[in-house]
């Protein structure tokens, strides 16, 4: 496999032990470096990102647990393979991860979807909740959490509190990231070390301004409204 250059090589290694990265290949850090190119045009700024969020969405289905299915092939022979044990469900978190919906949707047809409308406050950065609807079921299902970026970890620690309102267990819980930073999985490890997160980056840092440095901006401004 194409090596990369040593500063791109490896995920810091003292992270939390439920944050799960993307395996840093040639093909991810060049995702990456288009999206967070300043110049990049929203239509490739899209193309790159969802390409991102189906290998994300893979690699979080490969954290929900089988069990033993035997099917018959057309042979005529019994073939004892698994099967996904339970039922899931994606939640976004509104805006930005309504970007992640189509990636899911991709690998798992006809998934039921909840929103979750949560807003960082531009000037403190505090998360607000102004609004989640969520399937009657949840509390049965898996969930798979999206929002592309994690930061101060405020928005999705949030998110986590209304699904475990809804009778979702934390081990239950898969959140499914682009970019995220140190500062974020901490955050989320304190609070709930059961949630897997799987990002497919580890930034270096917040900024005074609690953005992820070197990041890529604001996403949803970038995916939504940008020219
Ligand atoms: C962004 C992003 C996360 C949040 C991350 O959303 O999509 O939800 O900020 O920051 P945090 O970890 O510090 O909470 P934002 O509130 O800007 O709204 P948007 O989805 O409409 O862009
Ligand atoms: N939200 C974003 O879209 N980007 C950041 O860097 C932080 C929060």
């Amino acid at each position: 496999m194409a090596s990369l250059p040593a500063h791109l090589a490896n995920a810091p290694s003292d992270l939390p032990p439920n944050a799960c990265p993307l395996p840093r290949t040639g093909q991810l850090a060049g995702l990456l470096t288009s999206i967070r190119d300043k110049n990049t045009n929203r239509g490739d700024f899209i193309f790159y990102s969802d390409r991102i969020i189906r290998l994300l969405v893979e690699e979080g289905l490969n954290h929900l647990p089988v069990v033993e299915k035997t099917v018959t092939t057309p042979t005529g022979l019994e073939y004892k393979g698994v099967g996904f044990e339970g039922k899931i469900c994606g939640v976004s978190i509104m805006r930005a991860g309504e970007s992640m919906e189509a990636g899911l949707r991709e690998c798992c047809r006809a998934v039921r979807i909840g929103k979750i409308l949560i807003q960082r406050d531009e000037e403190t950065a505090q998360a607000k909740l102004f609004y989640a609807k969520l399937p009657d079921d949840i509390a049965n299902r898996y969930c798979l959490l999206l929002d592309p970026m994690l930061a101060t970890g405020g928005s999705a620690i949030k998110a986590i509190e209304v699904l475990i309102d809804h009778g979702v267990p934390q081990e239950r819980i898969i959140f499914l990231n682009l970019v995220s930073c140190p500062e974020g999985l901490q955050a989320m490890y304190d609070v709930y070390p059961q949630v897997k997160i799987v990002t497919a980056w580890v930034d270096e840092k917040l900024n005074e301004q609690k953005y992820i440095v070197p990041g890529l901006g604001d996403f949803g401004d970038r995916y939504f409204t940008s020219n």
